[in-house]
């Protein structure tokens, strides 16, 4: 496994192996199963695996963790060689930042919604470190969470409008056995919050249960969400949505699919999860 924070060096790589199928995963380190489902899809469907490791300070707002942002390098390493990988990319702030750099890719209507609302600069910090990754690594294939559902609506989009030379893949969420969604997050959870955290799972399953049984009020079934997030006093609900998968507009009424979604303090640890109608 070739680890480098030289963009050139990842060019010569991809350079002598041009002729082979490249698949991606970026990602800001601190690994856990959901990361390492991405790695193993992805060394499945190609012939060359490649991973970033880069915790990108532009999609954090100042007010956010970047300072405290968990990371362990090593660790990290030692896992992405048990899987296989090829090749890893962490580079430095002042390889991807340099002090002259101008440029930011902006998306103008699914950035807007949800994580949007409450983070307004993130997903232009997310789509330009993204475009700059699939510059550097030139992969054929991209691997991203659902459990960062409007993230990969954006990659897509993105990818669309810039003519991108490759397929964002989309992989399910991987979960903790009581249904918390794996995240680096959650190792700033105290035992009490980290108990509680189980409301987001359970408000997603409230809510799909009675779309089950018929429910089809977009109204209603937010409703559900709130009260399952109200109901635990360790969390403060930030937003809960029935919307639509694609274009990210909250629905009134669901007539075929929808994407649930919610954001959830645990103090200061804000957590998301989503789930897509029907399942
Ligand atoms: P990060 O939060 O490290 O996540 C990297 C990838 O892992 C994302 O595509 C995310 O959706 C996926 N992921 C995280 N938890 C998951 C889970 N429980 N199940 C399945 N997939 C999961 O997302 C980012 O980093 C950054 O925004 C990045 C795309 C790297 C740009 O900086």
């Amino acid at each position: 496994m070739i680890v480098t924070e030289n963009i050139a060096e990842i060019r010569r790589i991809r350079w002598a192996d041009s002729g082979l199928s490249w698949g991606f995963v970026p990602t800001m380190g601190f690994l856990h199963e959901g990361h390492l489902s991405l790695v193993r899809q992805a060394r499945a469907e190609n012939e060359r695996t490649a991973v970033s490791i880069y915790v990108n300070p532009t999609q954090f707002a100042p007010t956010e963790d970047l300072s405290n942002y968990p990371r362990d390098m090593e660790r990290d390493l030692s896992l992405l060689a048990a899987e296989g990988v090829d090749l890893v990319f962490t580079p430095s702030d002042v390889v991807m930042y340099p002090d002259d750099f101008q440029t930011a890719v902006t998306l103008s209507q699914v950035t807007r919604p949800l994580e949007g609302a409450s983070r307004p600069t993130h997903f232009q910090g997310v789509a330009t470190i993204v475009a700059k990754l699939f510059n550097i690594v030139q992969p054929a294939r991209a691997y991203f969470g659902q459990k960062d559902a409007q993230q990969s609506v954006v990659i897509r989009q993105m990818v669309r409008d810039l003519n991108f030379n490759l397929d964002v893949v989309i992989c399910p969420i991987v979960r903790e056995a009581d249904g918390l969604a794996m995240s680096s997050r959650n190792a700033y959870l105290n035992p009490a919050q980290r108990q509680a955290a189980t409301a987001l799972y359970r408000a997603l399953q409230t809510a799909k249960s009675a779309f089950e049984r018929g429910e089809r009020d977009g109204r209603a079934l937010r409703r559900l969400m709130k009260e399952t997030i109200a109901a635990e006093p360790l969390a403060r609900l930030d937003y809960a949505s029935v919307a639509h998968p694609l274009t990210l507009a909250e629905l009134d009424v669901v007539e075929n699919e929808a994407l649930l979604s919610l954001a959830v303090f645990m103090g200061q640890t804000r957590l998301i999860d989503n789930l897509l109608l029907p399942e």
